[in-house]
């Protein structure tokens, strides 16, 4: 290793650790000097990724990245009106690419079930998974259909239940990645082995910014199972942060973040970025495999301990009851 990547890989590692100058347009302007190079023109011709939550935002950003690429894209929203949208958009952005609307509403179990049975009887083989769907709840009655609390059931139960519902189309697949839209508000819940066996968040006193940290490192913790898990050594399992993004999802849940930081706030292709570079150019991944601008980045805070083995097998266990579908590629 030269001195000059030395040297870069110690400025990167230490503004992630500032969080304003890691997480803004400002990390992602810098890091662009020195990350890996970006995909090759046509990297993904041929194959076929499916985008979640992909109505808005960084999900419809990272459906263009995929197709600019030449990959067949699956746009997959849960508001049909939106989906169709989004596709006319991307058609009309690359012309002649393929454009598939798919419409579930991820955090319904039974929907995912219906979905995935009629995604497995058009299409054999899936390359890639970008679970990005997300939400925020202000209270705890918001549930799922099945009455999982909202965020778990849309950013932890239904991503799982997908993934193991698409694992034949992945396997069949040269090369296939499946990668979780997680958040750096993550670093703010450690998962205790408490937590894990509640993931339903039914003790304290609810509060739907923790409830959204929690599942985002659920996300993180259940993303490194999955990888662990791959039976068939060519999946590329990993999570990843966008860093802070001006999104609808921003401005709806979030208003005095995004007024306040407005200026800093990255763009939707940028936010997207890492998500359709992992797919694009599959780099090696270590465990915990948790990426954010082009890095692999570490999944605690100084000082903060990992979730514990016992953390992690009980949550994995209370996930697997809840979707009746267990781990492994
Ligand atoms: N923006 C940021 O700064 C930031 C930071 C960290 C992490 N993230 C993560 O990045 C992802 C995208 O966020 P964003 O900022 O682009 O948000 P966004 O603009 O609100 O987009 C979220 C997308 O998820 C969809 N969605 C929500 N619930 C769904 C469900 N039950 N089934 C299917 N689709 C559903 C939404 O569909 P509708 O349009 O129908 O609601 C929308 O398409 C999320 O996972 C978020 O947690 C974002």
């Amino acid at each position: 290793m030269g001195i000059g990547t030395t040297l870069a890989r110690a400025v990167d590692a230490s503004i992630d650790r500032t969080v304003v100058l890691g997480y803004t347009r400002l990390g992602s302007g810098l890091r662009a000097r020195w990350w890996p190079a970006d995909p090759e023109p046509g990297a993904l011709a041929g194959r076929r990724v499916l985008v979640t939550g992909a109505t808005s935002g960084i999900g419809t950003a990272a459906v263009e990245g995929y197709l600019r690429l030449g990959a067949a894209v699956h746009v997959l929203g849960r508001n049909e009106a939106k989906v169709a949208a989004t596709v006319d958009q991307a058609r009309s952005l690359v012309p002649g690419g393929e454009v598939v609307g798919e419409t579930c509403d991820v955090g319904d179990l039974a929907a995912v079930r219906r979905w995935a049975a009629g995604f497995g009887e058009r299409c054999d083989r899936l390359d890639a998974v970008l679970h990005n769907a997300g939400t925020m709840t202000g209270e705890r009655r918001e549930t799922s259909p099945q009455g999982h609390e909202l965020t778990l059931a849309v950013h932890v139960l239904g991503p799982h239940l997908m993934t193991a519902l698409l694992g034949d189309a992945l396997r069949a697949a040269p090369a296939p990645s499946v990668v979780w839209m997680s958040s750096g508000g993550m670093y703010g819940a450690r998962l205790h082995a408490d937590d894990a066996d509640d993931i339903e968040y039914r003790r304290g006193t609810y509060d739907g910014v923790r409830a959204y940290a929690r599942t985002k490192r659920m996300q993180v913790v259940l993303a490194q199972e999955w990888a662990r898990c791959d039976s068939t050594g060519r999946a590329l399992v990993a999570s990843m942060h966008p860093g802070w993004v001006a999104t609808p999802g921003v401005q709806e849940h979030l208003p005095r973040f995004e007024r306040l930081t407005r200026p800093l706030l990255r763009r939707e292709d940028d936010g997207a970025d890492t998500a359709v570079w992992l797919v694009a150019t599959r780099p090696e991944s270590r465990a915990p495999h948790f990426w954010h601008d082009r890095a692999q980045r570490p999944v605690t805070l100084p000082g903060q301990r990992e979730p514990s083995a016992e953390a992690v097998t009980r949550l994995v266990d209370h996930v697997v009851k809840a979707t009746g579908a267990g781990i492994g590629l």
